[in-house]
């Protein structure tokens, strides 16, 4: 049963949403609440006497910016409405000449490949390691400082932190390899812009009193402002300030919309107003949560602090395993979705996740523990005389469970957990790869050739290959043993996975 018709306009679709009794587990961070706004009609404006203008602020704009530097206890901060993408582009664009190198983590948004792609940027990628829960951990510090050494030519770090999961590294130590090679670290916190208003420990520190650079987070992901607001916190004489206003000034619309800069006012306004009392509210709710939960026997939420190369992680996205009920990540979002109008943010192999902010209601914490606690009522009789008729998977298993409804064989691990990930050697960067001339060519025979395409497991999305990377015997032999597993691989033009886009010889 869906909240609206199929013949409905996107308009039509959103309403029948907003009026439905499905409950958001997901983006925006607003969570749709009734929060003071006019009509939007009404207050559309672009840049007349009076408003400023965002690509050389003065007045009301610069007041703003300079507000917003303090509350989030920055340097410098920059209002972004095309999201944190625009501000990845620029600050890897102002950090990095054309032709320089990039020491970035593996698990970069695609944002950033794209940002080494504009740029033909060469990238030299680390990779986090996994947790026991089968998804990225925490960047390990020494792997940067290691490549710093043998690298001189770095010209900056970028890492994600926290991931889309939530996984957060130690920006601190990253930060000081950075510093003692004189070059600067650009932190990807598009999904912790709560961070510096927790009040508790459930939200890590955010990396902006890590000693960060550069920080980019995302607003609409995690606190009450419309979609594709995000920020830029500048606190580095390591970053060229002039290059990197050029870039935002490229990167940015030339017509920023007047309505998103508003939301972003508006939701610094609340923080400053009512944020203590919120976000001790939601810490409430969020102890409150992961304490009843602790009583569920077969589903498994993730606990990031009994997790090996998990550094810290944020509780406010909730990771929710049913494998040992037999239930893939699939299967669990649906049963959520379908049986209970809960919408989850995201389905992994063996996943979802739930993700919260300080505007979600007790109604929907008490909603999602109590599906819970009846899918285990539900499914726990009929994965057990599974258990006792089948072996259970064996260790490393990578096989995803894509059965709806009778419970399925236990996936245990990720994608992440069985080890699949190493770095290619990289032939030419991105940029050489994806302009020289190519031809497709069966995936099968692409041994020894260099790839102009991606190839993403999806989740956890990290490429295993990347335009540019030579493909090699051991890496073809697992893409076409995902492939033929039946795991979602993205990336490739040719959607049926068969041919591959690779440089001409
Ligand atoms: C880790 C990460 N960085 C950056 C972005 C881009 O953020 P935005 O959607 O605000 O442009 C995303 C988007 O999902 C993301 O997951």
């Amino acid at each position: 049963m869906m909240y609206f018709n199929q013949n409905s306009s996107l308009l039509g679709r959103l309403t029948a949403y907003s009026e439905s009794d499905f409950y958001p587990f997901h983006m925006p961070g607003h969570k749709r609440a009734d929060l003071d706004f006019p009509n939007p009609w009404s207050v559309d404006i672009t840049e007349i006497e009076g408003f400023d203008n965002l690509h050389h602020p003065e007045g009301i704009l610069k007041e703003l910016q300079e507000s917003a530097a303090r509350l989030f206890g920055a340097g410098k901060s920059f209002l972004l409405v095309n999201g944190s993408t625009c501000g990845l582009l620029s600050a890897v664009s102002a950090c990095v000449k054309r032709g320089g190198k990039l020491l970035m983590s593996r698990n970069c948004h695609k944002a950033a490949y794209h940002a080494v792609y504009l740029r033909d940027i060469t990238p030299v990628y680390v990779l986090p390691k996994p947790t026991d829960f089968g998804i990225m951990g925490s960047l390990d510090p020494e792997d940067v400082e290691r490549t710093l050494d043998t690298q001189p030519d770095i010209r900056a770090v970028l890492v994600v932190s926290p991931t889309y999961d939530g996984v957060v590294s130690d920006i601190e130590k990253i930060a000081t390899a950075a510093h003692r090679h004189g070059v600067p670290l650009i932190v990807d916190e598009a999904h912790g812009a709560h961070f510096p208003f927790g009040e508790g420990h459930l939200f890590p520190k955010s990396a902006l009193c890590r000693r960060a650079d550069v920080v980019i987070q995302s607003l609409h992901k995690t606190l009450p402002a419309f979609t594709q607001t995000a920020i830029l916190h500048l606190q580095s004489g390591l970053v060229d300030e002039t290059a990197l206003r050029r870039f935002l000034g490229m990167y940015q619309s030339s017509s920023p919309s007047y309505l998103l800069m508003a939301s972003m006012e508006q939701c610094m306004e609340l923080i400053r107003r009512e944020g203590s009392r919120r976000f001790a509210d939601f810490e409430r709710l969020l102890n409150q949560f992961y304490e009843t939960c602790g009583g569920l026997s077969h589903i498994r939420l993730f606990d990031g602090a009994g997790e090996p190369n998990c550094f810290d992680w944020d509780h406010s996205k909730i990771l929710i395993s049913a494998s040992d009920l037999g239930l893939s990540g699939q299967d669990l979002y649906r049963i959520l979705l379908k049986k209970y109008h809960l919408q989850l943010e995201m389905a992994s192999g063996h996943y979802v996740l739930a993700l919260t902010s300080l505007m979600d209601r007790p109604e929907g914490f008490k909603r999602l523990a109590e599906a819970l606690f009846q899918i285990e009522r539900d499914y726990a009789p009929a994965a057990a005389q599974l258990r006792g008729q089948c072996a259970p998977a064996p260790p490393g298993d990578l096989r995803q469970t894509e059965r709806q409804g009778a419970p399925a064989a236990p996936a245990t691990t990720g994608l992440c957990g069985g080890d699949i990930y190493r770095i290619p050697r990289l032939a030419m960067t991105p940029a050489q790869a994806i302009e020289l001339p190519g031809q497709s060519i069966p995936l099968e025979e692409s041994a020894g050739a260099v790839s102009q395409e991606y190839i993403c497991p999806y989740p956890p999305g990290i490429p295993l290959l990347a335009p540019g990377e030579r493909i090699d015997e051991t890496l073809l032999e697992t893409i076409l043993r995902l492939r033929a597993e039946g795991f979602a691989l993205e990336g490739l033009s040719d959607l049926t996975n068969k041919w591959i886009n690779i440089v001409k010889s």
